[in-house]
């Protein structure tokens, strides 16, 4: 494994190429995304490294949407074996299942079952052939949502880590006519943050662990790990990059797209984040902030004003679980170097949007659901939601047009990024609880008031995090408009990939 240290900030961040239709009319929007290999140099100082990714790039093109019609027919272009360490005794990987499967989500979208990518909807190479859930070749996304930061990334039951962590994500972003009229920073002063870490090979290439580091010898080769951290912090497909930037203010998204690393960010001015949104869009308004924590899987849109730092080096830093100030602290380099190209005439609006209040005395049903630590049969920790695995009939079925207050129950020791497809929730609160009381009597014991969600977390979200020891709870939007099957799971990849998923079957009311 790489050990050697690469130097931060001698690399420019890259902007993320907007993907380009087939063919647009009035009626629809028509793309074709191949997933192919390719090579591409992280660093500098590293020699290119072997990638999977949409069109050949790492990360995949950003696609820019506006309550159009769009389709979208994902091409798996891959080699048929992987290249990094398949677990062949995981769910989805086993009983004789190809080895590269792949199949396309798009975070946080309200999309058509047949479309949004069930992990057992996968495809191999040419749809040669095709899980259980496969219903079509061409997606097909209305977009019916208002402006957001939505993300793509490759969902295939038991490889999900692999093809993620190979290059297998890209963001997806919906506009509206709200949002323009806000005179937000835009055009080159509007850039998304897809935010990885990674560890690497002397020779460039990719290293992900085959086995756990203290590993019995009972266990299968290739196994799955309970939790992977890289050693390098990657900004849109560069390790540490700089970004040269005008003294005004830009707009950034920032999605953690890391298979389990958390992340605290801040910026090295001491200065603050102005907030504008959340997974769900815009939050109600604006709000300051220091620090914003995501775990994998969420977003935040924010503002960053520069305009009082000319000639200054801002550093974006991460001070999250298991981070290095050396390393793994860093995240890019903002250089307040170039001349201001003319005046700032964005701005931050005092109000974005109206955000309902919680709906509480609208829901229709209430649900307490654990989260459980048990081991399998190779000893390996074994993380389940509601105590059951994967393939057990579904428990989790709300009717069509029902919201549903979820109370969820860690009873693990770690903290988890839990999602939901289809719709967005609120967080109501976190209360901590009595974990060994619960364990012996399946009763809640409270320990402490329950504490409402951080500025950061009160607008609409996808994914949550759950405290251990805590109760988590949420309100989610109304169910639909879709009703099938779908999923939710935690988003920490090498749990989903783990039975820490579970189907979601909307029912017709
Ligand atoms: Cu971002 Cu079910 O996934
Ligand atoms: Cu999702
Ligand atoms: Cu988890």
């Amino acid at each position: 494994m790489l050990k050697r240290r690469l130097q931060p900030f001698v690399d420019q961040l890259p902007i993320l190429k907007t993907l380009k239709p087939i063919k647009k009319d009035k009626d629809s929007t028509f793309y074709i995304v191949r997933m192919k290999e390719f090579y591409q140099k992280l660093h500098r100082d590293l020699p290119a490294t072997r990638l999977w990714g949409y069109e050949g790039q790492y990360p995949g093109p950003t696609i820019v949407e506006k309550n159009e019609k769009v389709n979208v027919l994902w091409a798996n272009h891959l080699p048929e074996r992987h290249f990094l360490p398949v677990d062949k005794t995981i769910h989805g990987a086993n009983k004789g299942a190809p080895e590269v499967r792949t199949v396309v989500h798009v975070h946080g979208g309200t999309t058509p079952p047949s479309s949004d990518g069930h992990p057992d909807a996968w495809f191999t190479r040419g749809f040669k052939q095709t899980g259980p859930q496969f219903k079509r070749k061409m997606y097909h996304y209305p977009n019916h949502q208002d402006a957001t930061t939505l993300w793509y990334h490759d969902h295939a039951l038991g490889i999900t880590r692999l093809n993620i962590y190979a290059g297998l994500a890209g963001f997806y972003l919906v506009r509206d006519r709200h949002e323009r009229s806000l005179s937000l920073p835009k055009g080159k002063y509007e850039i998304p943050l897809i935010i990885q870490d990674r560890s690497f090979h002397e020779d460039g290439s990719l290293y992900y662990p085959s086995k756990p580091q203290r590993a019995s010898p009972k266990l299968p080769t290739p196994s799955i790990v309970p939790e992977f951290l890289g050693d390098f912090i990657l900004v849109n497909g560069k390790i540490w990059p700089f970004l040269k930037v005008e003294p005004r203010k830009y707009r950034f998204r920032l999605l953690n797209a890391s298979n389990t690393r958390s992340y605290i960010f801040s910026l090295s001015s001491g200065q603050p984040f102005f907030q504008i949104g959340t997974d769900g869009g815009f939050l109600q308004a604006p709000i300051l902030v220091k620090q914003i924590t995501l775990f994998p899987a969420e977003r935040v849109d924010v503002i960053i004003d520069f305009s009082a730092h000319k000639g200054q080096q801002i550093i974006l830093r991460n001070t999250g679980a298991n981070a290095n100030p050396k390393t793994t602290g860093l995240v890019m380099q903002f250089r307040v170097s170039l001349p201001l190209s003319g005046k700032d005439e964005s701005t931050i609006p005092s109000r974005l949007k109206t955000i309902h209040r919680l709906p509480l005395n609208q829901v229709q049903k209430i649900r307490h659901l654990t989260l459980d630590q048990k081991k399998d049969r190779y000893g390996r920790q074994l993380l389940l939601l509601n105590n059951k695995r994967w393939d057990a009939p579904a428990t989790e079925t709300p009717r069509l047009g029902n919201i549903e207050l979820w109370n969820l129950i860690n009873l693990t020791n770690d903290t988890h990024p839990i999602h939901i497809h289809l719709i967005d929730f609120f967080i109501l609160n976190r209360q901590p609880f009595d974990v060994q009381h619960f364990k012996r009597s399946g009763k809640i014991r409270f320990t402490g008031p329950p504490v409402p969600p951080a500025p950061y977390e009160r607008g609409g979200k996808d994914t949550v995090r759950v405290e251990s020891g805590k109760v988590t709870r949420i309100i989610t939007t109304r169910f639909g408009p879709y009703t099938g099957n779908y999923v939710w799971h935690c988003h920490i990849l090498e749990h989903e990939d783990n039975e820490m998923m579970r189907p979601l079957i909307v029912k017709p009311e």
